[in-house]
């Protein structure tokens, strides 16, 4: 398969891009690096990136922002970025990507264990990535030509343990391997409309 993966050079899209191109040919999109740069926030750049890329088999997101800080912080922009980053980046990366992907293609999302079990400072962020799921579960009822589309929602990874562990007290980290098999789920698999969970309770 062709698969472009937007974020395949970071924490988490470096693994599964590095598993996948042992059977697949990958094209890694990043907002500063990769084979093709793409900012998920401007749905022209997308649209951009897949004419430069051509037909795909698959479209996999491993990217997209939200602001942490306190509720009683957060303004109304601040919400706007996980809106317009990871929300809309990712719901205009399947508008846009049904003109450009192969029948029987798949899109694969991320969204995260905040949309299920949020911590503190996460207001913005759980909120962003409940409606991504709530996304996924309505656009799989009317994609058509055997399109598919799911989220990983995985747990904190062993990888960005560093970054993040003070923000989850308590979690256990989830191994990049099985983070990593959510991805093959979707991609290789036949689940359409599902929220692929990775967590360890
Ligand atoms: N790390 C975890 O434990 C964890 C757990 C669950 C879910 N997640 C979610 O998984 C996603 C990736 O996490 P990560 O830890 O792998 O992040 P990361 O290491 O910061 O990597 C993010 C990647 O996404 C790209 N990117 C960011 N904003 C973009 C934009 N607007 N347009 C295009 N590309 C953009 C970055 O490209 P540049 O470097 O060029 O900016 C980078 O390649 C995030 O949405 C995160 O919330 C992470």
């Amino acid at each position: 398969m062709k698969i472009i993966i937007i974020g395949g050079s970071g924490t988490i899209g470096r693994s599964v891009s590095e598993h996948l191109s042992r059977k697949h040919r990958i094209i890694i999109a990043g907002r500063t690096s990769g084979d093709v740069t793409v900012d998920l926030v401007d749905s022209a750049s997308i649209e951009a990136m897949f004419a430069s890329t051509g037909p795909v088999d698959a479209v996999v997101c491993i990217a997209g922002e939200a602001k942490w800080a306190p509720f009683g912080d957060l303004t109304e922009e601040d919400y706007y970025i996980g809106i317009k980053s990871k929300l809309m980046g990712q719901v205009n990366l399947v508008r846009v990507g049904v003109s450009h992907i192969s029948d029987g293609g798949s899109f694969t999302l991320t969204t995260g264990i905040l949309a299920d079990d949020p911590v503190e400072m996460t207001t913005s962020a759980a909120m962003v990535n409940g409606a991504i799921h709530s996304f996924v579960k309505a656009a799989a009822l009317e994609l058509t030509n055997g399109l598919r589309v799911n989220a990983v929602s995985s747990g904190l990874v062993k990888d960005a343990v560093d970054k993040y562990e003070t923000y989850f007290p308590g979690h256990n980290p989830i191994p990049m391997d099985k983070v990593v098999n959510g991805y093959i789920r979707s991609i290789e698999g036949k689940d359409n409309g599902q929220i692929i969970r990775i967590y360890d309770n």
